[in-house]
């Protein structure tokens, strides 16, 4: 397959014939000639998204998302890599149940995906089936907190693996609060910062600070050289929102001052990931009273063709949203995505900046049904490619379950 069109390289758009050969991207050529037929596309051909951080719920929740349906949802938004979070139900925390969600994962997943597994007592066995664990240093939804985990990381790191912390210091934390102004006091912008300091406490290695939600927990999480993830919902939303219990969520939506400061510490290329934290819960689990309603926010579908229309209003750049969406996660990744480059995986997204539209819960693909970003401007890809394969065309889902492979 050829396609041409205007083209992202290294910060560039470029006229560019991009040659596709076995998954993979054989050449990108100013001029070719050929005698096959040329896909040609009128808008930009970027690379396709990894989102490194999603909450499928499989096993344990399927009610809320399973895998075929968190994957589709993120080939739809321009994600064609993504890595599953162990906090599941039973969690991911020893080699049986490792094996067993690649396993069934495998059978469901429409693009690439990894998993962290919950760093546990069973790490060496686990180091067998991937390279990527998670700590929760506070309780979260289907998780107890742990701190205690150093030798365990340490085998990691020896390793050169990574290790991702959901930083949160519970012994922070207040009473509970009744909405989201009240969730934020519950668990304060210092409990996250208390919990990124004790990072050097761990041993050395490749950490990864999750969902970074103030300037201060950034500047920490710089400081001790982890790499630093920031959401969507902690970019789009404060805690003065009104979304009531939807927009509950860990760690909490905060004021107006690291709102701001995100945006800037983004746009300077001071953070190195976007991941969307895709945590779906249903309606009915979401009304229920605030304090009883479960934390976590969707996000897969939305999160590039959110930042696709940052950049179209010109509140981004096109290249910091790449880096941050494409380029920067795989490459902590170690995958060879992320660029559109000769030998790397043809995953590509290709999106027309005249076509901005509304978001509508009804119009995505995820089976809890419901979006913070309703009616928010955003702009979806119009063909979406995985490894060579086109998995969706003219805004359609052409690809199949059990296509995607388990990657790490
Ligand atoms: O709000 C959250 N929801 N934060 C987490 O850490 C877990 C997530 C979930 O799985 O629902
Ligand atoms: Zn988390
Ligand atoms: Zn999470």
């Amino acid at each position: 397959m050829i396609i041409k069109g205007s083209t992202y390289i290294n910060g560039e758009i470029v006229k560019r014939y991009i040659g596709i050969e076995e998954g993979k991207i054989s050449f990108v050529k100013r001029a070719i000639k050929t005698n096959e037929d040329v896909f040609e596309w009128d808008g930009v051909i970027l690379p396709a998204g990894t989102d490194m951080h999603v909450h499928f719920r499989d096993p344990g929740h399927i009610d809320k998302e399973d895998f075929y349906t968190g994957t589709l949802s993120a080939v739809h938004g321009g994600i064609t890599t993504v890595v599953d979070m162990p906090n599941n139900d039973p969690p991911t925390n020893n080699l049986k149940r490792l094996r067993e969600k690649i396993k069934q994962c495998s059978k469901k997943a429409c693009i690439d995906f990894g998993l962290y597994a919950l760093l546990s007592s069973d790490v060496e066995r686990m180091m067998d089936e991937t390279s990527l664990f998670k700590v929760y240093m506070a309780g979260s939804t289907g998780a107890p907190g742990r701190g205690d985990l150093k030798e365990e990381a340490k085998l990691v790191f020896d390793s050169g693996g990574l290790v991702a912390f959901h930083c949160e210091d519970e012994t922070s934390f207040k009473q509970p609060g009744k909405d989201l102004k009240g969730y934020n006091r519950e668990r304060p912008a210092e409990s996250e910062v208390k919990a990124i300091k004790s990072l050097k406490e761990w041993p050395e290695g490749r950490k990864h600070v999750c969902h970074v939600s103030t300037e201060r927990g950034l500047k920490v999480a710089k400081s001790l050289g982890a790499s630093v993830e920031v959401t969507p919902h902690h970019l789009f939303f404060t805690h003065e929102v009104m979304l009531g219990p939807f927009g509950k969520v860990n760690p909490p939506l905060r004021g107006d001052i690291d709102h701001f400061a995100l945006w800037e510490h983004l746009e300077r290329g001071e953070v190195d990931i976007m991941a969307s934290d895709h945590a779906p819960h249903l309606e009915t689990d979401k009304t229920e009273s605030f304090l009883e309603a479960p934390a976590g926010i969707p996000g897969v579908e939305t999160i590039y063709p959110l930042m696709m229309n940052s950049v179209a209003m010109g509140e981004m750049g096109l290249s910091t949203v790449v880096d941050l969406l494409c380029t920067r996660p795989a490459e902590i990744l170690g995958i060879k995505k992320g660029e559109i480059k000769e030998g790397y995986y043809a995953d590509l997204a290709l999106f027309d900046f005249r076509e901005f539209e509304p978001i509508m819960s009804n119009r995505l693909h995820y089976k809890c049904g419901w979006t913070p970003y309703e009616g928010f401007r955003c702009i979806f890809p119009r063909h979406v490619i995985s490894k060579a394969d086109f998995v969706i065309s003219d805004r359609s889902f052409v690809g199949s379950k059990g296509e995607g492979e388990y990657i790490f």
